[in-house]
């Protein structure tokens, strides 16, 4: 017998990964169209944007405005922050949901945000007591928790060792991530497995990038490990700057064709996705080439 929920909370991300790495600046009112028609098609958790270097990540510059115009009390609105730098932002900014994010690769951290696993985890764990303490949701976005492109192979012991710590912290969610989709069903069964037997008491997700096509296998695989929280991007955008190789998220709209057709019920309206596909695509470098996206234009 299938291992299957009843309903999936999708995390929308395309705001945050999924324009993140695009290469011509999308115009901030854009931005704000894209994330108030998305929350229009039922997606009522989504990283909007991110408090990161505007010289490391120039797309991700107006993030003030972003938050100042797109927050609202229907929605989980969270934004990323990598450092104190990035947690003052967030402060001023009058949000009430951050994410972190550390890569259990060291090489990886290096070159994504300029320190050592151990010199974040050192920055980030009074960070995130401060964070509880003011009462905020936090998550944990936790990066080649599978393969890096700098280091190959982790250990899935590494991984489970690195969102230990973070649970012990006192973080409210685990986003953890196949960073450059090199991940096959039987490891994200495996790793997801351990991590619903070893957290029972947090919100566990899952966020895959598709590089290399693997997504909605592993999202499947995932289900029947007992996962039901999926981070997904509309249109299949996305990518981190610092990954070389990777690609898109999962596309949004394939991941909720998928569980729909399987009887899951995620909340979300497919029409109402592909309008918010619509105000983005115009401003994107790349073509949408998700299947759904493209059965649906073709109609
Ligand atoms: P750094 O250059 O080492 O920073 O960058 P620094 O502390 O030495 O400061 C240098 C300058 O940056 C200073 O300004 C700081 O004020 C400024 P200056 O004095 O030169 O004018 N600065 C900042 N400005 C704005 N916001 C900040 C901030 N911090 C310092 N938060 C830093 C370190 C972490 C900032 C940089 O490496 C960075 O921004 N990295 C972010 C990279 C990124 O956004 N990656 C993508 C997100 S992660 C991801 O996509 C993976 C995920 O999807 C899961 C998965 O798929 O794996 C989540
Ligand atoms: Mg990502």
């Amino acid at each position: 017998m299938l291992n299957l929920p009843k309903k999936v909370t999708i995390i929308e991300v395309g705001p945050r990964d999924g324009l993140q790495n695009e290469k011509l600046f999308v115009p901030t009112e854009i931005k704000k169209q894209f994330i108030s028609k998305l929350k229009k098609a039922g997606l009522k958790e989504m990283e909007l944007t991110s408090f990161v270097s505007p010289k490391w990540v120039p797309q991700m510059a107006d993030a003030a405005e972003i938050t100042a115009d797109c927050l609202d009390a229907d929605s989980l609105n969270i934004v990323l922050a990598p450092n104190r730098n990035g947690i003052n932002r967030v402060y001023a900014a009058n949000c009430h949901a951050v994410a972190v994010f550390v890569g259990v690769s060291n090489s990886f951290n290096l070159k994504n945000i300029n320190k050592s696993t151990q010199d974040s985890m050192a920055e980030l764990k009074p960070i995130i007591h401060e964070l509880k303490e003011k009462n905020y949701f936090v998550r944990a976005c936790i990066s080649t928790a599978f393969y890096c492109p700098y280091e190959g192979k982790i250990a899935e012991t590494e991984t489970l060792r690195l969102c230990r710590e973070f649970v012990e912290a006192g973080v409210d969610e685990l986003s953890v991530a196949d960073t450059i989709g090199m991940a096959a069903p039987n490891e994200a069964y495996s790793l997801f497995s351990t991590l619903t037997e070893q957290f029972t008491d947090i919100l566990l997700t899952a966020h895959f990038h598709d590089t290399r096509k693997l997504g909605l296998a592993n999202i499947f695989a995932s289900l029947q490990a007992g996962i039901s929280r999926f981070d997904t991007s509309a249109g299949g955008l996305g990518g981190c700057p610092f990954a070389p190789g990777a690609s898109g998220n999962t596309a949004t709209e394939d991941v909720v064709y998928m569980l729909e057709r399987m009887g899951i019920d995620t909340g979300i309206d497919l029409d109402k996705l592909m309008e918010a596909i619509e105000v983005v695509r115009p401003h994107l470098s790349r073509e949408i080439d998700s299947g759904y996206y493209r059965l649906h234009t073709k109609s």
